[in-house]
């Protein structure tokens, strides 16, 4: 990854869309594609359109930029993001985030899937990240070629997750009539799910959740000064004691179950952005 390919990459989609500037960038992973269909679309393009693009190789994961308007905010989203375990280097998975960036956009929302540590929690339910640990992650996406456009070579992580919108999320939650968790999601390289020893180990070190993306995304975009808003959904429990074998397919309804929800959040945060 080099200045030039990030700006070749952005300035491709500036060229199919000149008079749209977009502030918000939104990563759509597991369980918020339906967020997608909220969306007043203007455009869409494949990422095998964009230069020096990553390719998604995950099924569940559709693959294109979309470029439109979502609660009076212009908006981009990553309709399906990339993963460490699918080959990709962290810079490539992060990639597009440095594209958004260089596209105008400081405001980043970002949802996954993961699996929960928190004993209080339960399959679909919502979780606010409010910190992370990024140490059991291969490497640092910030890793190495660090130019003066990127950000410091050693970013502060004190408060990663905006911590009004942190507020403003549960405030939403409760008023949907949702539990407003809020914890820690530590994120680590998959894409085997963890044994029961390591779900014990991850919860012991403060973890509510653990998934296998989003620290890196949230890694780059603090080093460039973004603000960060980032929500989980539960789609397992992970207690070690009552541990049953995680099948995709439900990890995958539960992400369905918990869509409508997710949209509902993002989108009331989305309206009371200034
Ligand atoms: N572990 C890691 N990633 C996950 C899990 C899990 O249990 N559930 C959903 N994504």
């Amino acid at each position: 990854m080099t200045l030039e390919t990030i700006q070749e990459a952005s300035q491709a989609i500036r060229n199919q869309f000149p008079d749209f500037h977009p502030t918000l960038g939104i990563i759509l992973g597991t369980g918020l594609g339906h967020l997608a269909s909220e969306v007043q679309v203007l455009g869409a393009i494949p990422y095998d359109q964009i230069p020096h693009f990553p390719l998604s190789t995950v099924e569940s994961h559709s693959g294109k930029l979309l470029l439109g308007t979502l609660a009076s905010q212009s908006v981009v989203c990553l309709q399906g993001r990339f993963h460490y375990y699918e080959g990709y280097s962290m810079q490539q998975v992060t990639f597009p985030v440095r594209v958004m960036h260089a596209l105008g956009i400081r405001h980043l929302f970002v949802s996954n899937a993961a699996g929960g540590l928190n004993p209080a929690f339960r399959t679909s339910d919502l979780m606010i990240i409010d910190d992370h640990i990024a140490l059991f992650l291969p490497e640092s996406p910030l890793r190495g070629f660090n130019p003066p456009e990127f950000g410091p070579r050693f970013p502060d992580m004190s408060a990663p997750y905006d911590a009004v919108w942190i507020q403003q999320a549960k405030t939403i939650l409760n008023d949907l009539g949702l539990p407003p968790h809020t914890g820690v999601y530590t994120s680590v390289q998959g894409p085997q799910l963890e044994s029961k020893a390591e779900y014990r180990l991850l919860r012991q070190l403060g973890s509510d959740a653990v998934g296998m993306s989003t620290v890196p995304e949230v890694l780059v975009a603090r080093q460039m000064g973004m603000r960060v808003f980032a929500c989980s959904v539960i789609t397992d429990l992970c207690i070690p004691e009552t541990l049953k074998e995680a099948k995709l397919s439900e990890i995958l309804a539960a992400a369905a179950k918990a869509e409508p929800h997710l949209s509902q959040l993002f989108k009331r945060l989305i309206e009371q952005m200034d």
